[in-house]
């Protein structure tokens, strides 16, 4: 009998209290930053020292955070479900907490690739600046997906989501595209949870919509509880 599929999409806001800012909330990333000259390639191309400098402190920031008691709780889901996590995120908390299927849709902050092939992506902890280069000699950038540029998993992450038998999205404010059009992939019937203290979409929206208006350290260890007793 093949266990029942999760899937999980989850934003900044599930690693909010691992300490890392959001970006749209109060103080959000974006905040003190313009998006376009920190994180899209015209940025990258007028001013790469910058565009480095900010992932550089992003990558420090990341090697001394942990993942929460969310993280933690979505890696139990595996002793009874096939669970497949869909991530905007950058960090690696998921896989820090033992989730074993992590598809991160806007890329890894501790991994870099040549700016000339975008297939030679490589492990990368430690700051990347200008004459950082790859084997042949070209500028190694952060592996982050930026405005205006492809979501390569795309396609992948929407395979998966069709599969899903249960839905559970945390701490995203739905306002980015493609990644916020991933909940009109699954079954029309499936139970959606959507865990945000803030959230960002109306019951009727979908059909079997659970609305659980706390923060993702509040409310997944209890949805997953709840998950594991329903499914013994
Ligand atoms: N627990 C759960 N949700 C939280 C918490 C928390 N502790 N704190 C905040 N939130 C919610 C907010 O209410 C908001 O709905 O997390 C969401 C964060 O939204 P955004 O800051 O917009 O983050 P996200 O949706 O992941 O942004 C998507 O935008 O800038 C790009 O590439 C970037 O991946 C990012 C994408």
């Amino acid at each position: 009998m093949p266990k029942p599929k999760i899937v999980v999409l989850t934003g900044a806001g599930m690693s909010a209290e691992s300490g890392l800012k959001t970006f749209r909330d109060a103080d959000g990333l974006w905040e003190g930053h313009d998006v376009m000259e920190v994180a899209s390639p015209q940025g990258f191309a007028r001013n790469p020292e910058l565009v480095l400098e900010f992932y550089n402190q992003r990558r420090r920031q990341l090697l001394g955070v942990r993942p929460n008691q969310g993280h933690l709780a979505l890696a139990q889901l595996e002793n009874r479900f096939d669970v497949s996590i869909v991530t905007q995120n950058v960090d690696n908390l998921h896989e820090q907490a033992g989730s074993s299927h992590v598809v991160h849709l806007h890329g890894e902050l501790f991994k870099v690739r040549s700016t000339k092939n975008e297939n030679h992506v490589i492990e990368w902890k430690k700051d990347l600046v200008l004459g950082d280069l790859d084997p042949d000699g070209h500028q190694l950038r952060p592996h982050i997906v930026w405005f205006g540029e492809m979501v390569p998993l795309l396609e992948t992450a929407a395979q998966i989501t069709q599969q899903a038998d249960i839905l559970i999205i945390i701490g995203t404010s739905m306002q980015v595209y493609p990644a916020a059009s991933l909940v009109h992939y699954v079954a029309p019937s499936i139970p959606i949870y959507f865990v945000d203290p803030r959230p960002n979409i109306r019951e009727s929206d979908f059909g079997n919509l659970n609305i659980i208006p706390k923060t993702a350290v509040e409310g997944v260890p209890s949805l997953v509880d709840d998950l594991l007793s329903t499914f013994s």
